[in-house]
């Protein structure tokens, strides 16, 4: 009898800590979805795009095909410009014609994890996804240097980082390392019409007019930090700062970006009749 007591007690204590546990989970599950709601950046311009042309490249899925969806209610004439590489030579003319138009790069803060060698731009003798790490920071640089290049022609150009968005971007993650990714994408990842919103941001937003060569995080160029700032020498005073996301020296290198660029027209094969910018 007394030990079928204990059994209880054991079987109860368990069932408490087993319902304890799970309420823990689904309040972080529900505090994260919180979390991400509140912090993901929403292009709040109503602006109607008649009259402009939109040229959308990798638009048949995910955070392309959202930014086209959105553009298209705005009134745009969207031109997809789907793995065409015409399209993208006829580009620049057709921005100059059109100005003040805009160029919205989307790169992704994993550029962190790489750096670009000059000597071996394409280093396929490392692990795929290093690659991936290396084109988002190309991305940058290219962004950078374009904006550079453009300068005072009516052609502004920004690039982004859109967060972490369940697109079909993971198909390609092998097994067994997707069926675990599977639970995090469905769970903590931003929809692809969240992650398209600091593309449309940059693309329609009245407040961007004339800004050019910088990168956005949930639409926003800057972050608001804490700091410690010191006053006189001996005081110093806290106080909350918008300070611009920080981008690592090396993306930010302009010689480095016009060697890079100059590797790029020689790897795309332009010749000297193509024009240049
Ligand atoms: N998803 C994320 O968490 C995340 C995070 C940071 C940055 N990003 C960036 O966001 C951008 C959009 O990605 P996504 O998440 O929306 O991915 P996605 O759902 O896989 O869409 C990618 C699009 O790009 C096209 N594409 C792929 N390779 C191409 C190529 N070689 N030439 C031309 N088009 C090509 C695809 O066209 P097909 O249909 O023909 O394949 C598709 O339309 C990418 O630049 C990605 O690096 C994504």
């Amino acid at each position: 009898m007394m030990v079928f007591g204990i059994e209880i007690t054991l079987w109860l204590v368990c069932g408490v800590i087993l319902s304890l546990i799970v309420a823990a989970v689904v309040f972080f599950f529900v505090l994260l979805q919180l979390f991400i709601y509140m912090t993901t950046g929403v292009c709040k311009s109503k602006r109607k795009m008649n009259g402009k042309t939109v040229i959308i490249t990798g638009c048949t899925s995910g955070i392309g095909k959202e930014t086209a969806r959105d553009l298209a209610h705005r009134g745009a004439r969207l031109i997809m410009a789907c793995r065409n590489v015409q399209a993208a030579n006829k580009l620049k003319d057709l921005l100059k014609r059109s100005k003040p138009s805009r160029v919205v790069v989307v790169a992704s803060e994993l550029y962190r994890l790489a750096s670009l060698n000059l000597d071996n731009l394409n280093p396929v003798t490392t692990f795929p996804a290093y690659l991936y790490y290396v084109s988002k920071y190309a991305n940058i640089v290219f962004s950078l240097e374009l904006a550079r290049r453009l300068e005072g022609t009516g052609i502004t150009v920004n690039c982004l980082h859109p967060g972490l968005i369940d697109s079909g971007i993971w198909r390609s993650v092998p097994a067994p390392l997707s069926w675990g990714l599977y639970l995090i994408i469905r769970g903590f990842f931003k929809t692809p019409k969240q992650g398209a919103q600091t593309t449309i941001h940059l693309a329609v937003s009245e407040e961007l007019e004339g800004v050019t060569g910088k990168y956005f995080l949930d639409c926003r160029v800057s972050i608001l930090t804490f700091d410690s700032i010191l006053v006189t020498s001996n005081t110093s005073s806290n106080s909350f700062q918008f300070q611009e996301y920080g981008l690592s020296s090396g993306v930010k290198d302009p010689a480095k970006a016009k060697k890079f660029w100059e590797l790029s027209e020689t790897i795309v094969n332009l010749q000297s009749s193509d024009p240049k910018i």
